[in-house]
Protein backbone atom coordinates (compact mmCIF):
# COMPACT_ATOMS: atom_id res chain seq x y z
CA UNK A 1 0.00 0.00 0.00
CA UNK A 2 1.31 3.30 -0.84
CA UNK A 3 1.74 5.92 1.58
CA UNK A 4 1.47 10.13 1.35
CA UNK A 5 1.54 10.24 -2.26
CA UNK A 6 0.72 12.45 -4.41
CA UNK A 7 -1.36 11.77 -7.55
CA UNK A 8 -1.05 13.73 -10.68
CA UNK A 9 -3.80 13.16 -13.77
CA UNK A 10 -3.17 13.16 -17.37
CA UNK A 11 0.66 12.27 -16.59
CA UNK A 12 1.37 10.53 -19.99
CA UNK A 13 2.85 13.98 -21.76
CA UNK A 14 3.80 17.52 -21.85
CA UNK A 15 2.96 19.42 -18.55
CA UNK A 16 1.17 16.43 -16.36
CA UNK A 17 4.44 14.12 -17.09
CA UNK A 18 6.69 17.33 -16.25
CA UNK A 19 4.95 18.27 -12.98
CA UNK A 20 5.36 14.00 -12.20
CA UNK A 21 8.86 13.86 -12.83
CA UNK A 22 9.58 16.66 -11.18
CA UNK A 23 7.55 15.45 -7.96
CA UNK A 24 9.78 12.15 -7.83
CA UNK A 25 13.33 14.17 -8.36
CA UNK A 26 11.89 16.27 -5.41
CA UNK A 27 11.79 13.25 -3.22
CA UNK A 28 7.21 12.48 -2.92
CA UNK A 29 5.80 9.62 -3.96
CA UNK A 30 3.94 10.10 -6.83
CA UNK A 31 1.14 8.17 -9.03
CA UNK A 32 0.99 9.09 -12.60
CA UNK A 33 -2.41 8.20 -14.01
CA UNK A 34 -2.48 8.19 -17.77
CA UNK A 35 -5.16 7.25 -20.39
CA UNK A 36 -2.53 6.65 -23.07
CA UNK A 37 0.83 4.61 -22.41
CA UNK A 38 3.61 6.52 -23.62
CA UNK A 39 7.30 6.80 -23.72
CA UNK A 40 7.19 9.09 -20.65
CA UNK A 41 4.88 7.09 -18.73
CA UNK A 42 7.38 4.24 -19.01
CA UNK A 43 10.18 6.91 -18.04
CA UNK A 44 7.92 7.60 -15.33
CA UNK A 45 7.59 4.13 -14.53
CA UNK A 46 11.40 2.99 -15.11
CA UNK A 47 11.83 5.28 -12.25
CA UNK A 48 10.15 3.88 -9.74
CA UNK A 49 6.65 6.11 -10.10
CA UNK A 50 3.30 3.96 -9.63
CA UNK A 51 1.22 4.34 -12.79
CA UNK A 52 -2.48 3.96 -13.20
CA UNK A 53 -4.33 3.74 -16.66
CA UNK A 54 -7.91 4.99 -16.68
CA UNK A 55 -10.02 6.94 -19.60
CA UNK A 56 -12.14 9.67 -16.89
CA UNK A 57 -14.35 9.98 -19.61
CA UNK A 58 -17.63 8.63 -18.17
CA UNK A 59 -18.64 8.42 -13.87
CA UNK A 60 -18.68 4.52 -14.21
CA UNK A 61 -15.06 4.66 -15.49
CA UNK A 62 -13.82 7.69 -12.94
CA UNK A 63 -15.59 6.00 -10.00
CA UNK A 64 -13.70 2.35 -10.94
CA UNK A 65 -10.52 4.62 -10.74
CA UNK A 66 -11.79 6.16 -7.81
CA UNK A 67 -11.79 2.80 -6.00
CA UNK A 68 -8.59 1.03 -7.57
CA UNK A 69 -6.61 3.92 -5.85
CA UNK A 70 -8.64 3.46 -3.06
CA UNK A 71 -7.43 -0.37 -2.83
CA UNK A 72 -3.97 0.81 -3.40
CA UNK A 73 -3.11 3.58 -1.22
CA UNK A 74 -3.44 3.77 2.65
CA UNK A 75 -3.56 7.98 2.45
CA UNK A 76 -2.68 10.41 -0.37
CA UNK A 77 -0.39 13.94 0.29
CA UNK A 78 -2.34 15.49 -2.66
CA UNK A 79 -4.08 15.44 -5.72
CA UNK A 80 -2.96 17.36 -9.31
CA UNK A 81 -5.97 17.85 -11.31
CA UNK A 82 -3.98 18.35 -14.94
CA UNK A 83 -5.89 16.27 -17.18
CA UNK A 84 -7.66 17.66 -19.91
CA UNK A 85 -9.19 18.20 -23.57
CA UNK A 86 -8.33 21.29 -25.98
CA UNK A 87 -9.71 22.19 -28.64
CA UNK A 88 -12.44 24.65 -30.54
CA UNK A 89 -15.59 24.76 -30.34
CA UNK A 90 -17.16 22.70 -33.44
CA UNK A 91 -18.92 25.09 -35.82
CA UNK A 92 -21.57 21.41 -35.88
CA UNK A 93 -23.82 21.19 -33.41
CA UNK A 94 -23.62 17.99 -32.98
CA UNK A 95 -19.87 18.25 -32.69
CA UNK A 96 -20.20 20.09 -30.22
CA UNK A 97 -22.00 18.58 -27.91
CA UNK A 98 -20.19 15.72 -28.35
CA UNK A 99 -16.85 17.70 -26.89
CA UNK A 100 -19.20 19.51 -24.35
CA UNK A 101 -19.63 16.22 -22.83
CA UNK A 102 -15.82 15.48 -23.24
CA UNK A 103 -14.72 18.64 -21.47
CA UNK A 104 -17.69 18.41 -19.17
CA UNK A 105 -16.26 14.85 -17.95
CA UNK A 106 -13.01 15.96 -17.94
CA UNK A 107 -12.48 19.11 -16.32
CA UNK A 108 -15.55 18.78 -14.14
CA UNK A 109 -16.93 15.56 -13.19
CA UNK A 110 -13.85 13.80 -13.06
CA UNK A 111 -12.35 16.03 -10.69
CA UNK A 112 -15.45 16.21 -8.61
CA UNK A 113 -15.70 12.65 -8.04
CA UNK A 114 -12.03 11.93 -7.57
CA UNK A 115 -12.07 14.36 -4.88
CA UNK A 116 -15.17 13.41 -3.10
CA UNK A 117 -14.12 10.04 -3.17
CA UNK A 118 -10.86 10.84 -2.45
CA UNK A 119 -11.31 13.09 0.65
CA UNK A 120 -11.08 10.27 2.98
CA UNK A 121 -7.95 9.43 2.58
CA UNK A 122 -6.26 12.94 1.61
CA UNK A 123 -4.09 13.96 4.86
CA UNK A 124 -1.46 16.57 4.93
CA UNK A 125 2.00 15.86 7.37
CA UNK A 126 1.60 16.51 10.70
CA UNK A 127 -0.97 19.05 11.73
CA UNK A 128 -0.96 20.49 8.30
CA UNK A 129 -3.62 20.50 5.34
CA UNK A 130 -3.47 17.85 2.30
CA UNK A 131 -3.79 19.37 -1.04
CA UNK A 132 -6.12 19.50 -4.18
CA UNK A 133 -4.73 21.11 -6.94
CA UNK A 134 -6.59 22.46 -9.88
CA UNK A 135 -5.07 23.21 -13.44
CA UNK A 136 -7.25 25.63 -14.93
CA UNK A 137 -6.58 28.30 -17.52
CA UNK A 138 -6.66 32.31 -17.68
CA UNK A 139 -9.26 31.55 -20.01
CA UNK A 140 -11.85 31.07 -16.78
CA UNK A 141 -11.65 34.77 -16.77
CA UNK A 142 -11.16 36.26 -19.88
CA UNK A 143 -12.43 33.57 -22.10
CA UNK A 144 -11.70 33.23 -25.93
CA UNK A 145 -14.52 32.72 -28.06
CA UNK A 146 -13.57 30.27 -30.43
CA UNK A 147 -12.71 28.22 -27.08
CA UNK A 148 -16.12 28.92 -25.46
CA UNK A 149 -16.72 25.19 -24.38
CA UNK A 150 -13.34 24.27 -23.30
CA UNK A 151 -13.43 27.60 -21.27
CA UNK A 152 -16.74 27.12 -19.48
CA UNK A 153 -15.75 23.73 -18.07
CA UNK A 154 -12.16 24.91 -17.07
CA UNK A 155 -14.27 27.87 -15.93
CA UNK A 156 -16.02 25.34 -13.59
CA UNK A 157 -13.81 23.64 -12.52
CA UNK A 158 -12.36 27.26 -11.15
CA UNK A 159 -15.95 28.01 -9.23
CA UNK A 160 -15.25 23.85 -7.89
CA UNK A 161 -11.68 25.31 -6.20
CA UNK A 162 -13.64 28.13 -4.19
CA UNK A 163 -16.93 25.72 -3.31
CA UNK A 164 -14.53 22.56 -1.98
CA UNK A 165 -11.69 25.61 -0.57
CA UNK A 166 -15.04 26.01 2.00
CA UNK A 167 -16.05 22.40 2.19
CA UNK A 168 -12.84 20.57 2.63
CA UNK A 169 -11.69 23.43 5.04
CA UNK A 170 -9.55 22.70 7.82
CA UNK A 171 -8.43 19.40 6.71
CA UNK A 172 -7.50 19.89 2.46
CA UNK A 173 -6.72 22.80 1.02
CA UNK A 174 -8.05 23.53 -2.44
CA UNK A 175 -5.87 26.06 -4.69
CA UNK A 176 -5.98 26.37 -8.79
CA UNK A 177 -2.77 27.23 -11.14
CA UNK A 178 -4.46 28.92 -14.21
CA UNK A 179 -1.63 28.81 -17.29
CA UNK A 180 -1.50 30.64 -19.90
CA UNK A 181 0.72 30.39 -22.93
CA UNK A 182 3.26 27.65 -21.19
CA UNK A 183 3.09 24.97 -24.30
CA UNK A 184 1.75 25.69 -27.54
CA UNK A 185 0.07 23.05 -29.51
CA UNK A 186 -0.06 21.92 -32.86
CA UNK A 187 -3.37 23.91 -33.20
CA UNK A 188 -1.51 27.11 -32.52
CA UNK A 189 -0.64 28.38 -36.00
CA UNK A 190 2.67 30.86 -36.34
CA UNK A 191 0.06 33.89 -36.69
CA UNK A 192 -1.48 32.94 -33.51
CA UNK A 193 1.49 31.90 -31.60
CA UNK A 194 3.02 35.31 -32.51
CA UNK A 195 -0.39 37.15 -31.62
CA UNK A 196 -0.47 35.34 -27.98
CA UNK A 197 3.50 36.48 -27.37
CA UNK A 198 2.79 40.00 -28.30
CA UNK A 199 0.07 39.91 -25.76
CA UNK A 200 2.01 38.33 -23.20
CA UNK A 201 4.09 40.99 -21.13
CA UNK A 202 6.99 38.61 -20.28
CA UNK A 203 6.53 38.05 -24.00
CA UNK A 204 7.79 33.92 -24.42
CA UNK A 205 6.48 30.61 -23.71
CA UNK A 206 6.90 29.56 -20.61
CA UNK A 207 7.42 26.35 -20.65
CA UNK A 208 6.34 23.63 -17.91
CA UNK A 209 9.02 24.10 -15.10
CA UNK A 210 6.94 27.43 -13.99
CA UNK A 211 3.74 25.88 -13.94
CA UNK A 212 5.79 23.30 -11.24
CA UNK A 213 7.04 26.09 -9.07
CA UNK A 214 3.29 27.40 -8.58
CA UNK A 215 2.55 24.14 -7.68
CA UNK A 216 5.21 23.28 -5.51
CA UNK A 217 4.66 26.93 -3.84
CA UNK A 218 0.79 25.60 -3.22
CA UNK A 219 2.39 22.03 -1.84
CA UNK A 220 4.98 23.69 0.15
CA UNK A 221 2.92 26.95 1.51
CA UNK A 222 0.75 25.32 4.51
CA UNK A 223 -2.10 28.69 4.97
CA UNK A 224 -3.36 29.46 1.19
CA UNK A 225 -6.79 28.02 -0.04
CA UNK A 226 -8.97 28.83 -2.60
CA UNK A 227 -7.03 30.69 -4.94
CA UNK A 228 -5.93 30.78 -8.54
CA UNK A 229 -2.35 31.45 -9.67
CA UNK A 230 -1.85 32.61 -12.73
CA UNK A 231 0.94 30.84 -14.43
CA UNK A 232 0.90 33.28 -17.92
CA UNK A 233 3.62 35.87 -18.36
CA UNK A 234 0.76 38.48 -17.36
CA UNK A 235 -1.00 37.64 -20.38
CA UNK A 236 -4.26 38.26 -18.75
CA UNK A 237 -3.63 41.62 -18.35
CA UNK A 238 -3.99 42.23 -21.63
CA UNK A 239 -5.28 38.93 -23.89
CA UNK A 240 -8.01 40.35 -26.10
N1 LIG B 1 -0.23 24.06 -22.67
C1 LIG B 1 -0.59 25.29 -22.30
O1 LIG B 1 0.02 26.30 -22.72
C2 LIG B 1 -1.74 25.45 -21.35
C3 LIG B 1 -2.37 26.71 -21.26
C4 LIG B 1 -3.43 26.85 -20.38
C5 LIG B 1 -3.83 25.79 -19.59
N2 LIG B 1 -3.20 24.60 -19.70
C6 LIG B 1 -3.64 23.48 -18.85
O2 LIG B 1 -2.52 22.81 -18.33
C7 LIG B 1 -2.78 21.39 -18.26
C8 LIG B 1 -1.72 20.62 -19.05
O3 LIG B 1 -1.66 21.14 -20.36
P1 LIG B 1 -1.00 20.30 -21.56
O4 LIG B 1 -0.87 21.24 -22.67
O5 LIG B 1 0.15 19.52 -21.05
O6 LIG B 1 -2.22 19.28 -21.85
P2 LIG B 1 -2.28 18.12 -22.97
O7 LIG B 1 -1.02 18.02 -23.75
O8 LIG B 1 -3.56 18.33 -23.72
O9 LIG B 1 -2.39 16.79 -22.08
C9 LIG B 1 -3.60 16.50 -21.43
C10 LIG B 1 -3.47 15.16 -20.73
O10 LIG B 1 -4.81 14.82 -20.26
C11 LIG B 1 -5.07 13.47 -20.66
N3 LIG B 1 -6.50 13.25 -20.90
C12 LIG B 1 -7.30 13.90 -21.79
N4 LIG B 1 -8.53 13.36 -21.78
C13 LIG B 1 -8.51 12.36 -20.87
C14 LIG B 1 -9.48 11.42 -20.43
N5 LIG B 1 -10.72 11.39 -20.92
N6 LIG B 1 -9.12 10.54 -19.47
C15 LIG B 1 -7.87 10.53 -18.98
N7 LIG B 1 -6.90 11.38 -19.35
C16 LIG B 1 -7.22 12.29 -20.30
C17 LIG B 1 -4.29 13.27 -21.95
O11 LIG B 1 -4.10 11.90 -22.19
P3 LIG B 1 -3.86 11.30 -23.67
O12 LIG B 1 -2.38 11.34 -23.87
O13 LIG B 1 -4.42 9.94 -23.62
O14 LIG B 1 -4.60 12.21 -24.63
C18 LIG B 1 -3.00 14.02 -21.65
O15 LIG B 1 -2.08 13.23 -20.93
C19 LIG B 1 -4.19 21.19 -18.80
O16 LIG B 1 -5.11 21.13 -17.73
C20 LIG B 1 -4.42 22.43 -19.64
O17 LIG B 1 -5.77 22.78 -19.75
C21 LIG B 1 -2.16 24.39 -20.56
Amino acid sequence: MLENAILVTGAGRRIGYHIAKRLHEDGQNVIAHYRTHTDQIQALADLGVKTIQADLANSPAILDFVQALKSQCTNLRGVIHNASSFEPTSANLEEAAQQYEQFFYIHMMAPFLINQGLQSILKGEGDDPADIIHITDINVENPTPDFDVYGTTKAGLHNMTLALAKKYAPSIKVNAVAPGPVLFTDLHSEETKNRMLAETPLAREGGAEPVYLAVKSLLDNPFITGVSLPVDGGRRLSKR
